[in-house]
């Protein structure tokens, strides 16, 4: 199957069990040359809005309660770290999303890493060597849930209450 993340109307709203998304860093490894869907085309503060639409997509098509993980990286410019991991994090969190881990990839080894590896000695900088995988969730139904479970304690202690006066 072959689309556009940002434009998923061929899915139904809450079908979807899990999402697992690995985007392009924004135009750090270009994935194509004219592709407009591509996102690899975008710089940093494009791509990061482009993926207010993926997260808004993620979102619709996700069944309440389930998960959505997403794969994020940082990068440098200018000799200094650019946190697009939690720039894009803070999309999905903006989308209602809530965030259920953060876990750390180690990556080394790269198609880049020599690159950067000369350049960090060269400007003296630490080498970028994780990833996050961030796993969020729609949280629609235990919001459901805690709220009959809070109806039913305040049903229940005042009812509670009304025995004793009666009593
Ligand atoms: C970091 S790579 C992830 C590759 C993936 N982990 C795999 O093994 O196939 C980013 C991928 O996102 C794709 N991509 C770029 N723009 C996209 C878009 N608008 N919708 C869906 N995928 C897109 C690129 O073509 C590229 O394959």
């Amino acid at each position: 199957m072959q689309g556009d993340a940002r434009e998923l109307g061929f899915i139904k709203n809450d079908s979807i069990d899990l999402i697992c998304t690995h985007p392009s860093y924004a135009n750090i490894i270009k994935y194509s040359e004219n592709i407009p869907e591509d996102l690899s085309l975008c710089d940093i503060d494009d791509f990061v809005e482009q993926m207010r639409r993926v997260a808004n997509e993620s979102y619709r098509i996700l069944k309440p309660n389930k998960y959505c993980s997403i794969l994020m990286g940082d990068t440098r410019r200018e000799k200094h770290i650019v946190p697009l991991g939690f720039k894009v994090m803070q999309v999905f969190l903006d989308t209602g999303f809530v965030l259920k881990e953060i876990a750390i990839k180690e990556q080394h080894n790269c198609k880049a890493t020599g690159f950067w590896h000369e350049k960090s000695i060269d400007f003296n900088f630490l080498l970028i060597a994780h990833e996050y995988l961030f796993i969020f969730r729609v949280l629609f139904w235990e919001l459901f849930t805690l709220k009959i479970t809070f109806n039913f304690f305040i049903n229940t202690s005042s009812n509670k209450f009304n025995n004793t006066v009666i009593s």
